[in-house]
């Protein structure tokens, strides 16, 4: 290591991803490791993303995370995971500009600071976890010069939260669960990248900010520990649904991605119902949105928009193209319409165009 008094800087920026094809339950805790493969979109990483900066120094006396402005503990567990992952494969870093010279066997010895910021609601259904860890494990590679595929960093960042691993990605991708007991087949692939299908527009209707009761870590944990659903959804339907979406996907059959999409989304929050205690990620405005969008696709006769709910009560809509999701956001502001005391508070959009075709400015 050459000189003191050095920071060697990185910032990364990683989008969120919604799962069309749920992960819900482990059938190992601690390397976080499925009981079902799962199916996500990567959202666009203009929008819901999360950005951190890692610093490293000399100067840094133990490791500290700042998530949101405020310090986090980083012992024990999930943030420990990770960074042992990447110290462990952390190589020689020279930074000539700077002057910085890091030897692989100096970063056994050196400490991370890490801020992470997220431009959406941490912990509220909208997959902070996925961004938050794909980012950081991220960030710490490249800080380290860490030179492994995105396949062994999936895996890493699967171990700070499983839905992480297919954040590393853009568009459609799969977590293959795997088979071995050491997780290292347990990782995330791309399906189609994000020109695939780039017709479809996405639309997320917050309905409510604030933090879960229930995270999704302990919920699924209860889940698997009470629901003789999940078993059933596991390893009977999930196998077959997520052949029948990657078949989707690849044809752009928008018909069947819609209906696999929402029949998923109602499964995984039965299985939640099928809880002892039960739980209840969706509120009335949540089951409103279905209704409208089942009772609109029924009358088309086509799927114009598909839905899908996380482990809380934002809406997730799917919409089949521009027009249809410059209809549905008409649909969304007369059921609840801005300043009328309605519970949706806010929408983000993927393209603030859409929001010009409905009228809105
Ligand atoms: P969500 O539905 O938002 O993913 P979870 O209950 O799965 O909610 O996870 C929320 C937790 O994820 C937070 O309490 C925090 O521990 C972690 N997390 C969220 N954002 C970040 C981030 N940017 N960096 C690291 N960890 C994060
Ligand atoms: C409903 O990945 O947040 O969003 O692995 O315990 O961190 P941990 O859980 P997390 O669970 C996500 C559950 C889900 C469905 C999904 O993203 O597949
Ligand atoms: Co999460």
């Amino acid at each position: 290591m050459v000189g003191q008094k050095w920071v060697r800087l990185v910032t990364a920026q990683t989008p969120t991803n919604i799962a069309v094809i749920k992960y819900w339950g482990k059938r190992d805790e601690t390397l976080i490791l499925p009981v079902n493969d799962s199916i996500s979109v990567t959202l666009d990483p203009n929008h819901l993303c999360t950005t951190t900066t890692v610093a490293v120094s000399p100067a840094f006396d133990r490791d500290r995370m700042w998530l949101n402005g405020k310090e986090i503990s980083l012992v024990g567990g999930r943030y420990q995971n990770c960074l042992r992952e990447i110290r462990k494969r952390a190589t020689d870093v020279e930074d000539k500009e700077k002057g910085i010279k890091i030897a692989k066997n100096d970063w056994e010895n050196l400490h991370v600071h890490i801020a992470s910021h997220n431009n959406f609601p941490t912990a509220a259904g909208l997959a902070s976890s996925a961004a938050g860890f794909a980012c950081l494990v991220f960030a710490l590679a490249k800080l380290m010069n860490v030179r492994e595929d995105e396949g062994k960093l999936s895996s890493i960042a699967r171990q700070g939260s499983g839905s992480a691993c297919r954040s590393l990605y853009g568009g459609f991708v799969k977590w293959i669960m795997g088979n071995n007991e050491d997780g290292s087949d347990s990782l995330a692939v791309q399906l189609a990248d994000e020109k695939h299908w780039d017709d479809l527009v996405i639309l997320i209707a917050v309905v409510s900010s604030r933090q879960k009761e229930t995270s999704s870590t302990s919920g699924m944990r209860e889940s698997v520990e009470t629901s003789l659903l999940l078993k059933h959804r596991a390893q009977e339907i999930v196998p077959k649904r997520v052949v029948q979406m990657e078949e989707a996907i690849k044809n752009k059959d928008f018909p069947s991605f819609a209906s696999l999409t929402c029949a998923d989304s109602n499964q995984f929050h039965a299985i939640c119902l099928d809880t002892s205690p039960p739980i209840f990620y969706m509120n009335d405005t949540s089951h409103k949105i279905i209704s409208i969008v089942e009772k609109w696709n029924r009358a088309e006769g086509t799927p114009q928009v598909a839905y899908t709910f996380d482990a809380g009560p934002n809406a997730v809509l799917i919409a089949h193209d521009r027009k249809a999701a410059s209809e549905l956001l008409k649909r969304l502001l007369f059921y609840f319409p801005p300043g009328a005391g309605t519970d949706l508070n806010s929408y983000v959009i993927g393209d603030k165009s859409i929001l010009q075709d409905a009228g809105v400015h």
